[in-house]
């Protein structure tokens, strides 16, 4: 038991997918998991365990952003044993290669967040997604006929840039793909105490060619994201 979990040790699996929402966490442990139980709901912030094709897995919401996320992770970790956790949410779109509904599987993590920057004084640290769970959902992806991208994701403290796109325009000049809020603080945590992560997003909302993504297609693709995710997570 933690301030944040009142889960008791035993209670995770040690594969977890991590969306930021909580009623993601719910759905997508009431759509997919066989024997799903809830072993969290501290602040609301939901996680459940149960089995995926006849194998123990978790979810748990992570909230938005890297502080939040860090506490769960952290936790996740160091109190309740996990060995692979898999973050699964929307990213938006920094390249316009990368279509509304497409994968993007987050190679490596730049951030501007100084959770990151403050562990390394003079260096600058590479988050990076762990190669196994990388390559399993790159070919799960592939066997699966999902257009997927795999590059760099910006993991951005800041939702509203004061200016806009033009904020971070040196990324996408330097091969970032995407943008979402939690990434590199996961990618940090893991790498800090040696288990294995990986961060899969459905692109909703391109910045460069404005298209969002629909109502309809962001289930489809949540879908099809969660499946692989599911998949890569308990054979980790
Ligand atoms: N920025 C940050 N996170 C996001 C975005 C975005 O534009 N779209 C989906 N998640």
């Amino acid at each position: 038991m933690t301030p944040h979990n009142h889960a008791k040790p035993g209670d995770y699996a040690q594969a977890v997918l991590l969306p930021g929402d909580p009623l993601r966490a719910k759905w997508i442990a009431e759509t997919f998991f066989e024997d799903a139980r809830l072993v969290n709901s501290v602040r609301n912030c939901l996680g459940y365990t149960g089995t995926w094709k006849g194998k123990p897995v978790s979810v748990q919401a992570s909230g938005m952003g890297q502080p939040s996320l860090s506490i769960y992770v952290h936790e996740l970790i160091n109190v309740y044993g996990a060995k692979a956790l898999i973050r699964v949410g929307t990213c938006g779109g920094l390249n316009a290669a990368v279509k509304v509904r497409d994968i993007v599987l987050a190679q490596a993590a730049s951030t501007d967040s100084a959770i990151v920057k403050g562990r390394f004084g003079a260096f600058n640290f590479a988050p990076i997604a762990d190669f196994s769970l990388l390559r399993a959902a790159a070919d799960k992806a592939d066997a699966a006929g999902l257009r997927y991208h795999a590059g760099n994701m910006l993991s951005s403290d800041i939702f509203y840039h004061e200016n806009g796109f033009a904020g971070y325009d040196k990324l996408p000049d330097h091969g970032v793909i995407g943008v979402e809020m939690e990434a590199a603080a996961l990618y940090t945590l893991a790498a800090r105490f040696g288990v294995k992560a990986l961060t899969i997003c459905t692109m909703t909302d391109c910045l460069i060619t404005k298209q969002e993504i629909d109502a309809e297609a962001r289930q489809t693709s949540l879908k099809d994201m969660v499946t692989l995710a599911l998949d890569v997570a308990v054979e980790a």
